[in-house]
Order: structure tokens, then C-alpha cells, then sequence
């Protein structure tokens, strides 16, 4: 192993950190606490815990003190109505989630310094405490009001416990605290047409005691903090931020709930009350590092620690207004610097759902793909939604391997490594004078560095990954263009040079692609024989010194062929049916008819004789068709689901009086009758034993 401090003299320094960077001397990173409530998804991975781990192991190759908390967020209604679908104990719920999210973020690399969960001791007892300090402080409004109650289920409806229409977009499917059609933050009586999730029932209102927090005391504070002190937001964030203070306004938010699940009310005599979730949830945060550290408070209260919220969309509102005003409130907390939250992953065209099924869950993606985590890594963050929804499907994922990763990193690492072998035995050559066109290639690793640390202090990690692996083209074509392969033979001295080059490219690479493929990175370094080095390295010519032996590599990344990706879209368009299914409801039934209107249509048997595709049409079939009254043709929109060879000898119902039509210049001279599944499959109406043609149907 090289002894890589020795290197770090003869390196060339360059200042680093941005200015926003020198201001802080430390880093608390955090990112949203899944519900326990199911599995996580490449939507989670993309959003939130993919970007958060590359910035947080950004930070740690540049030596910056960083910590960075996670955990499952246990509370709150989503667990309580999971736990009632599953027929279980809400305890349950969470024990189960818990463990297989906690197992599939550690698959992935995402490299928490702990990852929690708010049903631990430190967290009811911090949460708590901070309740407890804020109703000392009297910050919270006391206020019995009348609130959406399920008689039947014998339950307060706040949350998700209450659907309805949501009053600013229409969206029909608004939850009690939030719209996440338009994120909107809610209030249960804000809804229209609000129904029970339990029960269906439409609620009836009842009185209830709760504490508010009025948020309305804090516009000042927030037009001033965001509005004038966090222009560099990202404009999604900053501009929701707006609208809330601005426009729709703040207003007092209850802070707690009539339910048993969460931590209790820490006040004497109150009973069956619960903190809300989203005022305990955060709170997690707190306790995760004060799991963690015991100089925990360094990192919430000293102002020269940098705390970086990393969430979705839909969190927006409680990390930007609600949990700050918390922290605010309770006075000695410092507030995120930035909350750079990611729009949503769409799959194949639709939102990803939980209770669909509609997502590729992380565990079974590793069942499916083991040892392919870098390439769902890279994918999801070279199509990340960082500034717009944005589609997930498995064309790109493939195209992406094997275009990108095989073509481009697996193919010119492997090249440099393999010629390695082939020519030196392994041994990284010497070389006296690196021509001007070899230094220049060597000189813009530093230059492709410096342009992938300003995307990632920006937030813009899908563009630093794109930078990122400009350093792999560039090796790839550096390759290309010397061609050592051809003149090994001729000018051995040459193609030392070359190697030189392409080993210190390669070498440059593990360090810079290390936040984004921490597992390809590993392999590199194994490869190189080089101990994992800090980011500071990166950028260096000589990273590998003449002399130093490599070892025996293996490819990267692998090809992934046609089949495997029809098995997965196979697998999507299966989930789709089933869910179709699931979800068919037949139209309503439309107006009456009279029996004389029935008696006009003339229905018969017929047999469909000829059958041929209407030239430049794709759902036209033109058919002839033997009535029994005569033989006669009939256009029919059905060419995208039979082949004209398949309905040559069926006999259909056919509609024989209605008013001739020209479709495509064709005379149509009547219509087959067919069936519309909710799978959008049709089927012909049949007898169920071959009858004469002519037979009338009425
Ligand atoms: N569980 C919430 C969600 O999945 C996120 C909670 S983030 C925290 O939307 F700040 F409250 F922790
Ligand atoms: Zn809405």
C-alpha cells in the first residue's frame, strides 16, 4: 500500500472551500424519517437518500466534520391505519418496517452515522421535554374547538384519517393535514366533502381541547429568515415558502391529537392525547444525534454548525415553517442554512404508490439485481427530480448501464488495468517527460474536480455525476486516440506513457466517483491496491507512482440484456392488471329506453368470412362477414387487438341496421358488438354453440 501523505507534498494546494462553506465549522445533515409503514423505493432513494449520501461523503473525503441522522418515523396515522389494514399491533408495524428499511438503506450504502427510530427512550423523553418547554414557556395557544369525529370507529379524524377534496387544487384524495397533490398544509375542517378512512362514514363534529401553535406570530420571522436571508434556496422550496407566507397565510396549527399511538401529552391530567406526529418527527432529529454523541449539542446550538435539511417535496412545509418555527420557539436551536427538497419519481409514467403496489421496492430490486447497487445508484441520480417530476423506467435504467457505466467507466478502466497486466505485469510504468498533449489531458482532472464540487455545493448532483463522469471520457477517449494496442510492438516507450496516464485518470477516478458509486470506488481501490484516499488527493498526476504494482481486476459493470428488462416491465404490466382489476367499477347505467327503441336495432349472428388491416390505419380491420340476410363489409376499430388471420371464422353479433358509414373511403355496413374489460381488453359476443348465421339476438 502507498503511504499517500508522503504524496500530499508534492501536490499542488488549491483552496477548496466556497465562502458559504468556511463560515461553518461543522455539519448536521438530516434527512426525512420514513414512515415504518412499508418498504422503501427507488422514489425514496432518488428524492432524499441518494443525494444526502453523496454530499455527506463529499464532506467526509474533504476532512469536514459532518454528522448525519436518520431513523423510522413511527408515529402518526399511517402506522395506526396499516396496522388496522394488517389486522396487527401498530408496535408490529414498526418493528417489521423498521428492520427492513434500516437493512435496505445499508444495502445501498446510504452511509447514515445512525440511523433511529422515534419510538426510542431518548426520543419520547426529548420530545417531551421540548413540548414541555414551549407550554412552560405558555407559546402555545390552548383551544377547544369542534373537530371531524367518527362515531362508529369512535375516533377523532385528523390526518390521514380524513380524506377529502382538497380546497385549492380539487385534488379528491387530500388527507386531513396535507395535500400532496399541491402540498398544501391543511387543517381535517378544511376539506371538502371529508369522509373517514376507517369507516367511509361521513364524519359528524365534536368538541375537543388542543394546543396550537400560532404560526400567524411568526410571519415577520419567516418574511425576513427565507424570504430576505434565503434567496439561495432552491426555487421549488423557496418558492412554496413564498406562497405559505404570503399568500395563503399562517395560521395557528394544532400540535397534538386525540389518538393513543405517539408520544402522550407530557402535561398532568391530560389523557388519551398524543403529540402530532410531524411535532414529534422532527424532534427525532434531536434525539438520533443525541443517540449518537454525547456533544450532540454542539451540533444543534452552536451557530457555526451548518444544518442541512435533505427531503421531499411534500415535506416542504414542515421543514421550512412548522419545525423551525419550533426551534425558534424554544430559543436555544439553531435553523437549517438550506433545505434542498427534490420533487417526485414517477415509474414508468405514474406516481409511485405505496398501496398500489406501483413501485420497484429496494429489497426485491436486490433480490432481482444483487451487486448491482451502483447502477441503480447512478441511474437514479443521472434522473434525478431535482427540479421537476421526473419518470423512472427500464429502458433508461438499461440504457444508462450499458451505454454509460459498461461503455464509458467499465470499459476504460478496464482497458487501462488489463493492458496493465498484459504489457508491465502489473507494475505502473516509469516515464521520463510526459509530452504537452499527455500533461493537458493530466491537467484537466483537476479541472473536471473543481467542476463537480461546485454542482455538488450546489445542490446539483445530477449535473456532478454528468461531471463526474466526464473524467471516464476523457480517459475513453484519451485511449481511443493513443491506441496503445497497435504499437506495443513498435514504440514500447510510448505506450508507457500512455499507461502512466491512464492509471493516474483511473486512480482520479475512484477518489471522484466515490460519492456516487461508493461500491465501484471500493473495487477500484482494490484493484489499484491503493488505500481509500481524501478528495483533497483527487485531481494529483501523479497519484500513482511508477513502480507501484496493481492488482488482478474484474469487469465493473456487466451488459443487461433485452430479457432481463422485459421481465421487469413484465412484472409492472402484471401489477397493473391485478390493480385495474381491483380498482373496476362498472360506468353507470345510462337513461332508459323505451321497449320499442330496443325492438328498432337489429342484432344478428354472423360469421366474419375475410378479414384484412385498412391500409395506413392502426386500429382498422376491414371485414367481411356472412349475416345470413347477405354477405356484406363492416369497418371495425379492433386491428390493435386481433390479427386479421385470428378472426377469420368467428361468428360475432353484429348490429345490421344501422345507417351505412364511410370510414377510410370503405362502406360500412353495420357494427360487431364487443365486450371492454378494465384491463382495456375486448372480446368478441358469442353464442355459446355454433348457431346459424341470420339468428336474431333480442
Ligand atoms: N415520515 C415523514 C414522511 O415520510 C417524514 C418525516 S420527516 C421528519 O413524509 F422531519 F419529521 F422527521
Ligand atoms: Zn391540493
Amino acid at each position: 500500500m502507498i503511504i499517500f501523505a508522503e504524496l500530499k507534498l508534492i501536490r499542488f494546494l488549491k483552496p477548496q472551500m466556497t465562502n458559504k462553506m468556511k463560515e461553518f465549522k461543522r455539519n448536521l445533515i438530516t434527512c426525512a424519517l420514513p414512515y415504518a409503514n412499508g418498504p422503501v423505493h427507488i422514489g425514496h432513494l432518488a428524492g432524499v437518500y441518494i443525494p444526502a449520501d453523496i454530499y455527506v461523503r463529499y464532506l467526509r473525503l474533504k476532512k469536514e466534520d459532518v454528522v448525519w441522522v436518520c431513523g423510522s418515523d413511527e408515529h402518526g396515522v399511517p402506522i395506526t391505519l396499516k396496522a388496522k389494514k394488517e389486522g396487527v399491533s401498530p408496535q408490529d408495524i414498526v418493528d417489521k418496517y423498521h428492520n427492513i428499511i434500516k437493512k435496505a438503506f445499508s444495502d445501498f450504502g446510504i452511509s447514515f452515522d445512525i440511523y433511529s427510530r422515534t419510538s426510542s427512550k431518548t426520543h419520547y423523553e426529548t420530545a417531551s421535554e421540548f413540548f414541555k418547554t414551549l407550554y412552560d414557556k405558555g407559546d402555545f395557544i390552548e383551544k377547544t374547538t369542534e373537530q371531524l369525529y367518527d362515531a362508529d370507529a369512535n375516533q377523532f379524524l385528523a390526518d390521514r384519517y380524513i380524506t377529502g377534496t382538497c380546497p385549492h387544487c380539487g385534488n379528491e384524495n387530500a388527507y386531513g393535514d396535507q395535500c400532496e397533490k399541491c402540498g398544501t398544509s391543511l387543517s381535517a375542517l378544511d376539506l371538502i366533502n371529508p369522509k373517514s378512512a376507517i369507516t367511509g362514514n361521513i364524519p359528524v363534529k365534536k368538541e375537543t381541547k388542543h394546543w396550537y401553535l400560532p404560526l400567524n406570530e411568526y410571519s415577520g420571522f419567516f418574511e425576513k429568515w427565507i424570504l430576505e436571508e434565503h434567496k439561495e434556496w432552491k426555487t421549488n422550496v423557496y418558492g412554496q415558502c413564498k406562497s405559505w407566507i404570503k399568500d395563503i397565510g399562517l395560521e395557528a396549527r394544532a400540535v397534538t391529537r386525540d389518538l393513543n399511538w405517539g408520544v402522550p401529552v407530557p402535561i398532568e391530567g391530560v389523557k388519551d392525547k398524543v403529540l402530532y406526529v410531524w411535532f414529534d418527527a422532527p424532534i427525532g432529529y434531536i434525539s438520533a444525534t443525541k443517540e449518537l454523541r454525547n456533544d450532540w449539542e454542539k451540533y444543534w446550538k452552536d451557530k457555526d454548525t451548518r444544518m442541512i435539511h435533505f427531503i421531499g417535496k411534500d415535506n416542504i412545509v414542515f421543514h421550512c415553517i412548522i419545525f423551525p418555527a419550533m426551534l425558534k420557539a424554544e430559543g436555544s436551536y439553531i435553523l437549517p442554512d438550506n433545505v434542498p427538497a427534490n420533487e417526485f419519481l414517477n415509474l414508468e409514467g405514474e406516481k409511485i404508490s405505496t398501496s398500489n403496489n406501483w413501485a420497484v421496492w429496494l429489497h426485491e430490486y436486490l433480490e432481482e439485481f444483487p451487486d448491482k447497487q451502483d447502477v441503480l445508484r447512478y441511474v437514479l441520480t443521472a434522473n434525478a427530480p431535482e427540479t421537476k417530476d421526473n419518470d423512472f423506467t427500464w429502458k433508461d435504467f438499461q440504457t444508462r448501464n450499458n451505454n454509460e457505466l459498461v461503455a464509458v467507466l467499465g470499459n476504460f478502466v478496464n482497458r487501462a488495468l488489463v493492458l496493465t497486466h498484459k504489457y508491465f505485469n502489473g507494475i505502473v510504468p516509469s516515464v521520463k517527460n510526459l509530452s504537452q498533449d499527455d500533461n493537458d489531458v493530466l491537467n484537466k482532472i483537476d479541472a473536471i474536480k473543481s467542476d463537480v464540487e461546485s454542482s455538488l455545493e450546489n445542490f446539483r448532483f445530477r449535473e456532478a455525476l454528468s461531471r463526474a463522469m466526464n473524467l471516464a471520457r476523457l480517459g475513453n477517449k484519451y485511449l481511443a486516440d493513443t491506441e496503445p494496442w497497435k504499437i506495443f510492438k513498435t514504440d514500447k516507450e510510448r505506450v508507457e506513457e500512455i499507461l502512466f496516464v491512464s492509471l493516474q485518470i483511473t486512480a482520479n477516478l475512484a477518489g471522484l466517483i466515490e460519492p456516487f458509486l461508493p461500491f465501484t470506488a471500493n473495487k477500484l481501490i482494490q484493484f489499484l491496491n491503493i488505500d481509500k484516499f481524501d478528495w483533497e488527493l483527487i485531481g494529483s498526476k501523479d497519484i500513482l507512482p511508477a513502480g507501484h504494482k496493481i492488482n488482478k481486476s474484474s469487469l465493473l459493470f456487466e451488459k443487461i440484456e433485452d430479457k432481463t428488462i422485459e421481465e421487469q416491465i413484465n412484472k409492472l404490466l402484471a401489477t397493473k392488471a391485478a390493480n385495474s382489476k381491483e380498482n373496476f367499477k362498472a360506468k353507470p347505467q345510462k337513461d332508459n329506453i323505451s321497449f320499442d327503441d330496443f325492438t328498432k336495432m337489429d342484432i344478428r349472428l354472423g360469421t366474419i368470412i375475410e378479414a384484412e388491416k385498412v391500409a395506413k390505419t392502426k386500429k382498422l380491420l376491414k371485414l367481411k362477414i356472412d349475416t345470413g340476410i347477405d354477405q356484406r363489409t363492416v369497418v371495425s376499430g379492433i386491428a390493435e387487438y386481433y390479427k386479421p388471420e385470428d378472426v377469420i371464422g368467428k361468428q360475432v353479433s353484429v348490429l345490421v341496421n344501422l345507417s351505412p358509414r364511410k370510414i377510410k373511403g370503405i362502406e360500412s355496413q353495420g357494427m360487431i358488438l364487443m365486450a371492454l374489460d378494465s384491463n382495456n381488453e375486448l372480446s368478441f359476443i358469442q353464442p355459446d354453440k355454433n348457431f346459424d348465421n341470420g339468428s336474431v339476438i333480442g
